[in-house]
């Protein structure tokens, strides 16, 4: 299989993943409505991979759509079909994934993550591509131990996002179910991707304030905002603070690479994999370990814990090592440096551009 779909391309995992791709000589579309995430970032995409090799560029085919409206989909499907290069595969990034803000507006999170799924899928089957890699989150899980999550822990999420996720896993499980012979289906369970491409040229570009901590990180160490509030510093773990499972953006976007190529081997299937290293960083060793690789300050003061939170939430990524050859390569501080790299060239996002 050559040509791939890549839904939510313009955002942050979605362009890591388009880069890979267009950098392994795949040709990839890339729909996205842009209402969280900047068109400009297939000029950039291009500008890295022209680096590489100017041809590879014209593999990159951009439309805007939301996939609330099924003929935004059928319009790249059928471009595909008359371009000769039909979407063979779907890496179904796009979607909204903010745990706050899923609390605050759940339709509008029902309606983009789940209707803009089924939309999806109805013009999948009409287009006979039956190979889907979907962006799903370890906060699908219920984690209240000190152990490694392995992808039978139970299933409990707490949150309108996660509950979405949950859903349309469901779902998959059911299509699947009704097609065997034909559909191909990897979920892929993200645990904490951090940093950016060590071009510095993509990257993590929140819309407003964001909520996870590395962004967070990079805004008080740019001075955009004042200090860092930890939440909570009395949980039961080795310095007080929560411990999470930070992957680099690039190891992430790997895998999507390692699960279709897996995929084009083998046989029709839905299967999960966690993504994550398997080690635990806590905020307080992520906060250092950043000051000590930038040599920068970082202003922090320890409030009250978030409503939701959990204390240790790591991933056992055994099935993944042995069935996707795949393995994250890069370590905390090439997330700290990358990351921070991103933030310097990029001080405002892509809208300085
Ligand atoms: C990490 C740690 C906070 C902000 C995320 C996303 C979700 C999903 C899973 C993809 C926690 C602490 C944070 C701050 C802090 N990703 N923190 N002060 O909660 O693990 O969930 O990953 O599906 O999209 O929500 O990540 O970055 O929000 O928090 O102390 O200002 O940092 O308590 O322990 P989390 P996070």
């Amino acid at each position: 299989m050559q040509n791939l779909l890549v839904t939510g391309g313009c955002g942050y995992i979605g362009s890591h993943t388009a880069l890979l791709l267009l950098e392994k000589g795949y040709t990839v579309y890339i729909i996205d409505s842009n209402c969280n995430s900047n068109p400009f970032v297939i000029n950039k995409l291009k500008k890295i991979i022209m680096k590489k090799d100017k041809q590879l560029a014209k593999n990159l085919i951009f439309f805007k759509g939301d996939l609330r409206k099924k003929k935004d989909i059928e319009r790249i499907f059928e471009y595909s079909k008359h371009n000769n290069k039909i979407i063979e595969a779907v890496v179904h990034l796009a979607g909204f994934k903010s745990v706050n803000e899923s609390m605050k507006y759940p339709l509008m999170y029902w309606d983009s993550n789940l209707i803009g799924t089924i939309n999806l899928l109805k013009v999948m089957q009409k287009y006979l591509c039956y190979n889907l890699i979907f962006s799903s989150s370890a906060t699908i899980y219920s984690c209240l131990e000190n152990k490694l999550i392995d992808e039978n822990f139970p299933i409990k999420p707490i949150n309108p996002y996660g509950n979405t996720k949950r859903c349309i896993e469901t779902l998959l499980e059911d299509i699947y179910k009704s097609e065997k012979a034909k559909w191909k289906i990897i979920n892929l369970r993200y645990f904490n991707p951090i940093g950016a491409h060590h071009s510095g040229d993509i990257g993590e570009d929140p819309n407003g304030i964001p909520n996870n901590l590395f962004p967070l990180i990079l805004q008080v160490a740019s001075s955009k905002l004042r200090e860092l509030k930890i939440f909570g510093n009395n949980w039961d773990t080795r310095d007080g603070t929560c411990i999470r499972d930070y992957i680099h953006i690039l190891d992430l976007a790997n895998a999507h690479i390692a699960a279709f190529e897996y995929l084009s081997k083998t046989k029709s299937q839905i299967i999960n994999f966690n993504i994550g290293t398997g080690k635990g960083t806590s905020v307080l060793e992520l906060i250092n370990t950043f000051k000590n690789v930038n040599k920068i300050k970082l202003p922090y003061s320890f409030t009250s814990r978030r409503e939701g939170d959990q204390k240790y939430i790591v991933a056992d990524n055994s099935r993944a090592l042995s069935t996707l050859n795949w393995k994250p390569l890069k370590s905390l501080e090439d997330m700290c440096r990358d990351g921070w790299k991103w933030q310097l060239k990029n001080p405002n996002g892509y809208i300085d551009n």
